[in-house]
């Protein structure tokens, strides 16, 4: 059994779960018990599910039902994939089972719902927050939704972080286990307050995106405290990295430096012609990230922001350390990132971070009185309808981030494109047999099967 199925076990089976969660466990598959979770027309659809580590499939499964009264059923117009969604694929964020519908990005039309339901109405065009929030615990009242009481109750999470998130759509039984809707329908437990109405004159193709990304980059950049005249650099040129520099910008940000290593550079100059870029494979002999920031800003950048992950090593060192277990992160780009800032700069941490890393700089952290930030999962509660706001006067066009369109059923290859960083592959958007025609400004279909 691979270490991220075992972890499941363990968790379920001799550790147990607490008691805190208002909302049932571990329903990653309708299939994994019909009579309660299927609906009981025997209808069945496509989804996306994790076979093992770096194995996904779009398998048919049964449809979900009604399980609880605040539940809605979506029908899925709209899907994408995420950074975080290789996290899963690597299964670097542990206990998944084989069979779990993976997606925490997601919009849809309200199909079916539990009598307790309000707000909402059959046909409603909707957005789900990746977190599934119960709207009303200590937490959730400060809309930091993220990190709800009520909807996820996996003891290795709490004992492991001292606290513990939300339940989050199909992000392993760590968070709840919940199914996500990477698939043709997906079940949203406490749906008023999960979903959010999508207007009219707002398409799928822009409205999608409150689901995560636009609102983690807001928060990646609000939380840390981008402030206006800033020098901000950014680890990480995806999606999320890409959302954090136009909202560093647009928070007065006077410069913005990104770095990564590949073609993502060129597609955000191109985008934004005014942000500078640093590819560090191609740092001259003796540089290092941090010696070229120190080159381009006197004293270094204000505010350095993460928008990677810890599972990506650069070095051989960490490369082995990670491989034999002796760490579950590598420290090196916290490490640039401390090096970099000015004295007293910030830095803030929204790529994902499992656990444990070696060879923290907590010396210059300490001496130079850096602050280092985790940004948390985002709330996506405290920011999506300012967000929506800002989509819907066209301040915000997350269809720049947006590179492709593709079927619900080629997402296996989408997911394995995606993490290659081939075809040009940026942001996708996925379309089900129940998306309307594409929006004007979204790319035309992608098809990969011959
Ligand atoms: N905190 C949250 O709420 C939240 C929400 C969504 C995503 N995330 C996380 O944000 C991160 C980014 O997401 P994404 O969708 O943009 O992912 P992505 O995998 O598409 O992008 C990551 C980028 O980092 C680059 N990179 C790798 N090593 C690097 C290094 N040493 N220095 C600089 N760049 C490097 C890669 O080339 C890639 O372009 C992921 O870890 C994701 O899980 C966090
Ligand atoms: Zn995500
Ligand atoms: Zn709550």
């Amino acid at each position: 059994m691979a270490l991220s199925q075992a972890a499941a076990f363990v968790e379920q089976k001799i550790l147990g779960h607490d008691t805190n969660a208002t909302t049932e466990q571990d329903i990653t598959n309708p299939g994994r018990d019909r009579a309660k979770y299927a609906d009981p027309s025997g209808e069945t659809m496509k989804a996306l599910v994790w076979m093992g580590k770096n194995t996904v499939e779009v398998r048919d499964v049964p449809k979900p039902r009604v399980v609880e009264d605040r539940d809605v059923i979506l029908k899925v117009t709209g899907s994408t994939v995420c950074g975080s969604d290789l996290h899963l694929l690597h299964g670097t964020v542990v206990q998944l089972e084989k069979g779990d519908i993976l997606g925490h990005e997601f919009c849809g039309e309200v199909e079916s719902m539990g009598k307790d339901v309000t707000g909402l109405q059959k046909g409603d065009r909707v957005v789900a927050s990746f977190q599934i929030a119960c709207g009303d615990c200590y937490y959730c009242k400060k809309k930091q939704s993220s990190q709800c009481e009520k909807t996820n109750s996996n003891t290795i999470e709490n004992g492991m972080y001292g606290g513990r998130t939300a339940g989050m759509f199909g992000y392993s039984h760590f968070t709840g286990g919940f199914a996500g809707g990477q698939a043709e329908y997906v079940r949203v437990p406490y749906g008023d307050v999960n979903l959010l109405k999508i207007p009219a004159s707002v398409p799928d193709e822009k409205a999608l995106y409150l689901s995560d990304v636009l609102a983690t980059s807001w928060n990646c950049v609000v939380d840390t405290g981008v402030e206006k005249g800033d020098v901000v650099a950014i680890w990480g040129a995806g999606p999320i990295g890409q959302m954090a520099a136009e909202f560093s910008l647009m928070n007065g940000a006077s410069r913005v430096i990104m770095i990564d290593s590949n073609w993502r550079l060129d597609y955000i100059e191109s985008k934004y012609p005014k942000i500078e870029t640093i590819d560090y494979s191609a740092l001259p002999k003796g540089h290092s990230v941090t010696s070229r920031l120190k080159e381009m800003v006197p004293r270094g950048p204000d505010v350095a922001l993460e928008c990677v992950a810890g599972e990506y090593a650069k070095g051989w060192a960490h490369y082995f350390e990670l491989q034999l277990g002796l760490e579950t992160d590598t420290s090196e780009i916290v490490n640039e990132m401390i090096t970099s800032v000015k004295n007293f700069g910030r830095c803030g941490i929204t790529g994902v971070y499992v656990g444990y890393c070696n060879h923290f700089n907590i010396g210059s952290l300490m001496e130079r009185g850096i602050r280092l930030i985790g940004n948390g999962q985002a709330p996506v509660h405290m920011y999506w309808e300012k967000l929506l706001k800002m989509i819907e006067s066209g301040e915000i066009d997350p269809l720049k981030m947006v590179s492709h369109r593709v079927k619900m059923e080629e997402l296996a290859e989408v997911y394995y494109k995606f993490e290659k960083k081939e075809d040009g592959m940026q942001k996708v958007f996925v379309e089900t047999k129940f998306s309307a025609p594409a929006a004007a400004g979204s790319p035309a279909l992608t098809t990969y099967k011959k």
